[in-house]
């Protein structure tokens, strides 16, 4: 269950990386606008651009990822921008938290269907009664790689899960169509927004 070649993926690029993206989701950045900042745990946080935003914005934020080279990277962008936020190097396929969140964000944190269901309900977990599921992708598309195309699933498919699970109650399920950038590109996707409650 557990992918020791992408975890060693994610760690080799994250240490290779020497100008990490800082900039945050356009689409998780309009989602928060209105919501008052309290808590909130980034799940497969990457290299912080999203968590070190949502400090900045005043959210006590806790980075997690199981790759503790990305978390290096958070913990440094933090530093830099004069913010101070917690951090975990944790798998979502078996953490057992300790804490809820007001806020639980998962960002292009995309695992196959086999993996999609467990890392969807222990992300669950970490939401406190009241608290805010957004999770944020990108669905699948024609000519997309073979090799990773199935770690990518549609909005009613994603949709479909988080609404399973006990106590959670889906707000809004979106495909937004967008061009993405990031470091040396950009392209067009149909992103998936999915917020969500815990009841
Ligand atoms: C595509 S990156 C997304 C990073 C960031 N959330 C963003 O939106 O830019 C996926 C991240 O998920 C992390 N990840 C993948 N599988 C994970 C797992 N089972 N547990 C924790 N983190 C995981 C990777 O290490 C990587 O940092």
């Amino acid at each position: 269950m557990h992918d020791t070649t992408m975890k060693q993926f994610w760690n080799e690029e994250f240490k290779r990386n020497k100008d990490p993206w800082t900039e945050p989701d356009e689409v998780l950045v309009k989602e928060v606008e209105g919501i008052k900042p309290g808590t909130v745990i980034d799940i497969g946080s990457g290299e912080g651009a999203n968590a070190v935003y949502l400090a900045r914005k005043g959210w006590q934020v806790t980075a997690f990822d199981y790759a503790a080279e990305g978390i290096k990277t958070v913990e440094k962008m933090a530093a830099s921008k004069n913010v101070e936020l917690k951090t975990i190097v944790g798998d979502i396929l078996d953490y057992q938290f300790k804490e809820s969140y007001d806020l639980v964000l998962v960002a292009h944190l995309h695992l196959g269907p086999d993996e999609r269901p467990l890392m969807l309900a222990n992300t669950a977990k970490a939401l406190a009664p009241g608290g805010t599921l957004i999770f944020i992708g990108v669905e699948p598309y024609e000519g997309m790689d073979a090799s990773y195309k199935d770690q990518f699933a549609p909005t009613d498919e994603i949709a479909g899960i988080i609404g399973k699970i006990a106590g959670i109650k889906i707000e809004k399920a979106e495909t937004i169509h967008r061009v993405i950038s990031y470091p040396g590109g950009s392209e067009e996707v149909d992103s998936i927004l999915i917020r969500a409650t815990r009841i």
